[in-house]
Parts: structure tokens; sequence; C-alpha cells
């Protein structure tokens, strides 16, 4: 009872089927491209080089809320002497004034949602850095 026939057109169709997703790819265009990110028109320098916000500005804004809710240690300077609020709303926006072409841009391609717009308010438009303030603005 050994039928090759029926063996090698299961083995094609199974072939078939397990390389769906990299011929599909393949009609589709290829590699899928990183999304356009909008970076401040003013400005050059993130509070960090941008590979290390890139990798870890997660992880910053805890510690940054640490110190805030914790210690009300709200400003520091950075190596080249710009001082900085601790910010997410007045620091963060303040320069990446366009959130939705920026922070969500990478985000929704990510499938990342902060949960942290529940309470922290989107400015309209950019303000200074470490301009003044009150609330979770
Ligand atoms: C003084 C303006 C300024 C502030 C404040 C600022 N950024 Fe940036 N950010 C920039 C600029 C300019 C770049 C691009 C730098 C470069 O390409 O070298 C950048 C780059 C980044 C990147 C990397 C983007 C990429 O190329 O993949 C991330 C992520 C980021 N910023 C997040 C943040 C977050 C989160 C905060 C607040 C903790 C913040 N930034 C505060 C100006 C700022
Ligand atoms: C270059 C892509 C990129 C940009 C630009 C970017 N993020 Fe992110 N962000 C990520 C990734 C990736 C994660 C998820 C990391 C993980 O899950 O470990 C993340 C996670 C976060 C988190 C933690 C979310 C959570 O639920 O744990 C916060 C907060 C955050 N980003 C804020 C910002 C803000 C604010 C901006 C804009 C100023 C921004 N990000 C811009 C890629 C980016
Ligand atoms: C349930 C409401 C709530 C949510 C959700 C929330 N925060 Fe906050 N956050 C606060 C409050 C309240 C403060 C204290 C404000 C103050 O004293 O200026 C604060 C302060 C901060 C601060 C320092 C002060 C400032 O102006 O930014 C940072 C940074 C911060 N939060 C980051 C985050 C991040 C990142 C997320 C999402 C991952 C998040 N928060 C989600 C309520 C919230």
């Amino acid at each position: 009872m050994y039928d090759g026939g029926k063996i090698v057109a299961g083995l094609v169709v199974f072939l078939v089927l397990v390389t769906v997703p990299v011929w599909l790819n393949a009609l589709a265009g290829g590699t899928p491209r990183a999304p356009e990110l909008e970076l401040p028109r003013d400005e050059s320098r993130c509070v960090e080089p941008a590979a290390v916000m890139r990798a870890t500005h997660m992880e910053l804004l805890d510690t940054w809320r640490d110190s805030v809710v914790r210690s009300d240690d709200r400003f520091f300077t950075l190596e080249d002497g710009r001082r900085v609020e601790r910010s997410l709303s007045r620091t963060c926006l303040g320069c990446h004034d366009r959130k939705d072409a920026f922070c969500d841009r990478c985000h929704d391609y990510l499938a990342v949602s902060p949960y942290c717009w529940d309470c922290h308010v989107i400015p309209e438009g950019g303000t200074a850095l470490a301009a003044a303030g009150g609330g979770v603005r």
C-alpha cells in the first residue's frame, strides 16, 4: 500500500503552505519599511543620543517619574549644560511636538500603546524646555 504519487503531492502541498509567508512577502514588495519619523525642526539633540533614546526611553521615563513623584526632584542638567525638566508632556512633547508623527508612528508600527495619555496632557504645539506649568501637563 505504498502510493508514491500521493506522498509527493502531499509534500508539494505542504511545502507551498509552509512557504506562504515568504512568497506573500515577496509579492507585497519585499522587506517592510521602517516608519517615517518627523523629528523636531529647531532642535538637533535629544536628551540622550538617538540610539540610546530608541532603546531605553521607556526606562528613562520611569526614572523621571520616580524622581518627581517620590523625591520632588524635577530638574537636572545635561553634560552640555542644558537644564531639563523631568516632564513627559512639557519636555518630551515640548520638542517632539507632533506626537502623531513621531511617538505614535513608531508605537503604531510596533503595536505598543502606552497608557500615559489617560492622565498626561498632549500639548497643542510645543513649549520650551523647562517651561513652567502645573498638573500632569
Ligand atoms: C531638546 C529637544 C528634545 C527633547 C527634550 C527630547 N527629544 Fe527626543 N529627539 C530630539 C531630536 C532632535 C532627536 C533626533 C536626534 C538625532 O537623530 O540624533 C530625538 C530622537 C529621539 C528618539 C529616537 C528616534 C529615532 O531616530 O529612532 C526617541 C525615541 C526620542 N527622541 C524620544 C524622546 C523622549 C521619550 C523624550 C523625553 C524623555 C525626548 N525624546 C525628549 C529632540 C528632543
Ligand atoms: C523608534 C521608535 C519609537 C519612538 C520614536 C518612540 N517610541 Fe516609545 N516605545 C518604542 C518601543 C519599541 C516600545 C516598547 C518597548 C518594550 O515593550 O519593551 C516603546 C515603549 C514606550 C513606553 C512604555 C510603554 C509601556 O506600556 O511599557 C513609553 C512610555 C513610551 N514608549 C513613550 C514614548 C514617547 C513619549 C515617545 C515620543 C516622544 C516615544 N515613546 C517614541 C518605540 C518608540
Ligand atoms: C493614573 C494617572 C497617570 C497615568 C496613567 C500616568 N501618570 Fe505619570 N504622573 C501622574 C501624576 C499624578 C504625576 C505627578 C504630577 C506632578 O507632580 O507634576 C505623574 C508624573 C509623571 C512624570 C513626572 C512629571 C511630569 O510632568 O511628567 C513622568 C515622567 C511620568 N508621570 C511618566 C508617565 C509615563 C511614562 C506614563 C505611562 C507609561 C505615565 N506617567 C502614566 C499620573 C499618571
